[in-house]
């Protein structure tokens, strides 16, 4: 049975690309992006989700089987962590009023596998506290230090995010009402986002020193759109709280064998 999806970023890379994967196999898509969507949206702000998830919500008629929130930037400034922590944890929470009335509702953000990159435990912390304004307060003392260091806002918004998926998952709201929430972390994707940084051997090898891709090397945005189709197909009913790292081995390359001795 076709079902109502809320696609964030439908504009752009995978978004887009899950977007046009859910309505091809039949499914009804509300997508939201600032621009080219249902629903333009700015998710940096406060009054953009609320605004956005008010919509998405009238639209969808009140029942949302699903959401996939792609949209997130990669740039060294703070308002990074607004788009790619907030901007997803703020409008997901909006959502659940309308996925409660879904009889199997899934939610499956993107994180990415910078989640495992040197961040901030500082700024990580203020996210997951939900103070907006600390969190875009300590971002601004990276980014006034470069785009070298501004970098850091980057991993810390997807640690946040993806202990956030963690943390939620299993709670009432979202475990209780039958949500399942689950995080797609990606390596290097061929997307609008990293055509610039791809274009110069330099660039490449930039990103390949930090993202070891054993498998198959860099993504499609389809590597990841199957998983995030899949997360939150109705089959999936006992995946909570994961965080696949859909990366080409980068996390295995990266973490090794051993992540289970937290309860050695
Ligand atoms: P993209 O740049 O092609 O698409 C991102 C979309 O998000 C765009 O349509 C953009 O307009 C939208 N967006 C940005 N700011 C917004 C805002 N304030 N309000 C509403 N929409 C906004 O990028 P791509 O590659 O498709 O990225 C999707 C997600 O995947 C992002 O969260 C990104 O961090 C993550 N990711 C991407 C990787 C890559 O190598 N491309 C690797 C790991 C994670």
């Amino acid at each position: 049975m076709a079902r109502t999806y809320v696609v964030t970023g439908s504009a752009s890379g995978i978004g887009a690309a899950t977007a046009k994967t859910l309505r091809d196999r039949g499914d009804r898509v509300i997508g939201i992006d600032l621009r080219d969507a249902e629903v333009a949206a700015d998710l940096s702000t406060s009054a953009g989700r609320a605004d956005a998830a008010a919509r998405a919500i009238e639209l969808s008629g009140g029942v949302i089987d699903g959401v996939i929130a792609c949209a997130g930037i990669s740039a060294p400034i703070a308002k990074t962590v607004s788009i790619n922590y907030f901007g997803v944890t703020e409008l997901l929470e909006q959502l659940v009023p309308a996925l409660q009335k879904s009889d199997a509702p899934r939610a499956a953000v993107v994180s990415s596998m910078a989640s495992l990159q040197a961040n901030s435990a500082e700024l990580v912390a203020a996210q997951l506290a939900g103070d907006e304004a600390k969190a875009l307060e300590i971002a601004e003392t990276f980014v006034v230090q470069g785009p070298e260091v501004g970098y850091i806002t980057y991993p810390s918004s997807k640690r946040a995010l993806a202990r956030w998926v963690r943390r939620e998952s299993i709670t009432p709201t979202w475990a209780g009402n039958g949500i399942a929430l689950n995080a797609v972390a990606p390596g290097t994707v061929i997307t609008p986002m990293t055509e610039q940084l791809l274009a110069t051997p330099e660039g490449r090898a930039m990103v390949d020193a930090n993202v070891p891709m054993p498998l198959n090397y860099h993504q499609p945005a389809q590597s990841i759109v199957d998983v995030l189709v899949w997360l939150t197909n109705v089959e999936n009913t006992h995946m909570a709280g994961q965080v696949i790292y859909c990366d080409g081995g980068a996390d295995a390359t990266l973490r090794g064998d051993d992540i289970w001795s937290w309860s050695d």
